[in-house]
């Protein structure tokens, strides 16, 4: 699918690669040109390290929806990384002894096995987390936007989250099975720990909820008819090989790619200085392996973007930046 349909007919855009490649500049010239045709758009950076609000050349305060001010059916939002997680918190620090009272005398018993068990699965960082539920809160909630479009964090790492619900399986098993293995021992012990202000331990459904509506989430994610995944990278060699590990990665979790930009090439113009041909001849000896390993390996459309000779941001910049992005 052409990004020009896409734009007019997705409900979700990923933009994603390798830092510092375009992806933010890609992103919102994309959301503008949908904003105006017709689409009411929302862009969502879920990086920490936020540009969007720069790029578009507005205060975006943290986790706040703003209308763009000069674009119709536009708002942005850059996710807010201190925000409160409150009931998810327990992702990132769950004690699976938590609410059962047991005293801190488990040293040496075979329940700690399990415990380490749980704790090598890594959980998401508290940041990706959060980037976690603003996803899925504008995927699987209902919501008054025709088009969402995903600024993500370098290189994949957003999507990691998708494999969660397995994960989730296994803590969850492993948590069943801790506590019926407490449970017994509870029973003895009663008596002796049983505290008045015993507070009601949630994990469970926690874990339960998140991964229903990560499930759900997935489903959206992987219709080619509603989300796409548009990756961007630059001619250099090193890009090359990220972008290769991206797709399969992206290819891995069932996510539909059609588009793979290539940003920041110089242009064929006699004018050029000697350093920038050097640079010139660099990138067309990649664009011949981006060829063959983007466009005939993984069968991808390349879209082609040239270097621009000032920074790319603001309004106008962003126009013209789109006419290459869509043509
Ligand atoms: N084709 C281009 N020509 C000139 N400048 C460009 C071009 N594309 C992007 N830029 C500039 O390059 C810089 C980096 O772009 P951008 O912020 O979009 O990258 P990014 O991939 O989002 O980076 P990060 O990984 O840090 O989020 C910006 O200053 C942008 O204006
Ligand atoms: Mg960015």
């Amino acid at each position: 699918m052409k990004i020009e349909e896409m734009l007019l007919k997705l409900k979700i855009i990923m933009f994603g690669g390798k830092g510092g490649v375009g992806k933010t500049t890609c992103a919102s010239s994309a959301a503008i040109w949908a904003a105006e045709h017709g689409r009411n758009t929302l862009i969502i950076s879920t990086d920490p390290a936020h540009s969007l609000g720069d790029s578009l050349g507005i205060n975006l305060p943290p986790g706040e929806a703003t209308r763009i001010p000069g674009v119709n059916n536009l708002t942005a939002l850059e996710i807010d990384p201190k925000a409160d997680v409150s009931e998810y918190k327990g992702l990132t620090a769950m004690n699976p002894l938590e609410g059962t009272d047991m005293p801190d005398v488990m040293g040496g018993f075979p329940l700690m096995e399990d415990l380490q068990d749980m704790t090598s699965m890594s959980p998401p960082g508290i940041d990706e987390a959060f980037a976690l539920l603003k996803v899925l809160e504008f995927i699987e909630t209902e919501h008054d936007y025709d088009l969402v479009i995903f600024d993500t964090a370098p290189t994949g790492h957003t999507l990691r989250f998708l494999s969660l619900p397995e994960t989730l399986s296994g803590w969850i098993g492993k948590l069943l099975k801790m506590r019926l293995k407490l449970g017994n021992l509870m029973g003895l012990m009663k008596s002796l720990f049983t505290s008045a202000d015993k507070k009601k331990d949630n994990s469970l459904e926690v874990l339960e909820r998140l991964k229903e509506s990560i499930l759900r989430a997935r489903d959206d994610l992987t219709n080619p008819l509603k989300n796409s995944f548009v990756v961007v990278m630059i001619p250099e060699e090193m890009a090359i090989s990220e972008t290769g590990r991206l797709l399969n990665e992206l290819y891995k979790y069932n996510i539909p790619v059609s588009n793979v930009v290539i940003n920041n090439l110089y242009q064929d113009d006699d004018d050029l200085c000697d350093f920038c041909k050097s640079r010139r001849k660099m990138q067309h000896r990649n664009l011949l392996k981006i060829k063959e390993v983007i466009e005939e390996g993984f069968g991808k459309s390349l879209i082609k973007i040239p270097l621009f000779r000032e920074e790319i941001r603001e309004y106008d910049k962003l126009k013209e930046f789109s006419a290459h992005l869509i043509a």
